[in-house]
């Protein structure tokens, strides 16, 4: 085992064998040829592991590399039974002879290889020549778009990490959670499906690591029922035998893949971290897009979906003394819930509805900066994500920064909120808008 800052190390590897790389790490491939996330890599290649990721890196030929450790990295020989490299190829193998399009999800816990073996599947079937659609599910730990949504791809090329990719489609879901925003997430799903079904291309799903209990399973089984697989791939016992149980009679081809058995994990922070940077790349790059609420669609808001209330109205609801009506820049009511826009800095004491049925939701004005957004076009098809820059319900604006340039035909409201770094600042539990 080698660790270290910035070591340099020249290895030669036997034909057949496998080393454990985690990053940071630099290899490049001086002689032979090395597989790596099911893909080929022969010389001058040179590839760039990241601290957050570790990958069984296979030598086809026999190869000599050059690897850079950077602080935290290692190359180390797996010990029996920790690798998988080899039984994924097999896998990948018995893939390869379907010839008709192939429709694959992959299950499991989290750290058990999930998004590795959506790339070593389609690495290996973009290596035959086949077209493949890489389905990001996992909203929490989304790679090829931002977190929060659910991402599809079209590789053409080989890559190592799903991050690598160019979303084509962003479905919009609004929360890193599927629990916390179920039905968003199923007909996230079900549009990316009706979609890509007929496409006569590969279909690869991968999915989040929510898996513990039976509603998180049986969220699973309603995704297999809505894209009827040809395969699901399982990378946990438990969680094999359940499907499986649960997909008895059917043609779904269940099988369970062995995991890696040493990975580089990642803490809360590194998600976190990676999150960010998930959402500044696709937030940084913006432009600030004045929106009047008058002409949009919006979706999911509580605000601005109820019916507006006037000041000689509202006062029939809440009472409030007469200097506060000016404090008061929106209010609407839906049901018994009566929503109030306070201008910027000022609050009302003693704020109390006539009657008990009615419940108040205060927000302040400025509340909102920050909310993620989904972009929706004229027919309603998301087109893109941004962010909510602020509300002016003077003269009936919103702002929206993203980076999507065409025309905007309405807005869906996430659950998540960030700040200026692009950090999450909090699950948002009331309405903000
Ligand atoms: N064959 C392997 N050898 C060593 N490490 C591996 C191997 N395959 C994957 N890993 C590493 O294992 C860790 C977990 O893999 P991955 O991210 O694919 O899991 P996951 O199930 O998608 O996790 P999550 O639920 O967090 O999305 C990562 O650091 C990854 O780089
Ligand atoms: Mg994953």
């Amino acid at each position: 085992m080698h660790s270290g800052v910035n070591l340099i190390i020249t290895l030669s590897l036997d034909e057949g064998k496998v080393v454990r790389v985690s990053g940071p790490a630099s290899i490049e491939v001086l002689s032979g040829e090395l597989l790596i996330s099911g893909a080929s890599f022969p010389p001058p290649s040179k590839l760039i592991i990241s601290r957050f990721r570790s990958y069984g890196v296979k030598a086809v030929k026999r190869s000599e590399l050059k690897v850079i450790l950077g602080d935290g990295g290692s190359v180390e020989e797996p010990r029996e039974g920790e690798e998988v490299v080899d039984a994924w190829l097999d896998l990948c193998s018995r893939l390869l002879n379907y010839s008709k399009p192939l429709r694959v999800i992959i299950l499991g816990p989290t750290e058990s290889g999930k998004t590795s073996l959506t790339a070593f599947i389609a690495n290996q079937l973009i290596s035959k020549g086949r077209e493949v659609y890489v389905v990001d599910t996992d909203v929490g730990q989304e790679d090829i778009a931002i977190p929060c949504t659910i991402g599809v791809a079209r590789p053409t090329n080989k890559f190592i990490w799903l991050r690598e990719l160019q979303p084509i489609k962003i479905k919009f879901v609004g929360c890193t959670s599927p629990q916390y925003c179920l039905t968003q997430y199923v007909t996230a799903f079900q549009e990316v499906v009706s979609e890509l079904i007929n496409s006569g291309s590969d279909l690869i799903v991968n999915t989040d690591g929510w898996v513990t209990g039976p509603s998180a399973l049986e969220l699973k089984q309603l995704m297999i029922k809505l894209m009827r697989p040809t395969h699901v791939y399982v990378l946990s016992d438990e969680i094999y035998e359940y499907i499986r149980n649960s997909l008895r009679g059917s043609n779904i081809e269940v099988v369970l893949v062995p995991r890696p058995k040493v990975v580089r994990e990642r803490s809360r922070d590194d998600r976190r971290f990676l999150r960010q940077q998930a959402y500044s790349k696709l937030l940084s790059n913006v432009r600030r897009i004045k929106l009047a609420i008058n002409n949009i669609v919006m979706l999911g808001s509580c605000l601005l979906s109820g019916r507006r209330l006037d000041v000689n109205e509202l006062i029939n609801y809440v009472k409030l003394p007469q200097e506060a009506c000016n404090n008061v820049l929106y209010a609407s009511i839906y049901g018994n819930t009566l929503n109030l826009v306070l201008r910027r800095g000022t609050s009302v004491c003693d704020l109390s509805p006539y009657s008990d049925n009615l419940e108040l939701n205060v927000i302040n004005e400025g509340d909102e900066r920050g909310l993620l957004v989904g972009i929706l076009d004229g027919d309603l098809r998301d087109v893109g994500v941004g962010i909510i820059d602020s509300v002016n319900y003077v003269d009936g604006n919103i702002y929206v920064l993203t980076s999507w340039n065409g025309s905007i035909g309405g807005l869906i409201l996430g659950k998540v909120k960030l700040n200026e770094k692009y950090e999450e600042v909090s699950r948002v539990s009331k309405c903000l808008l």
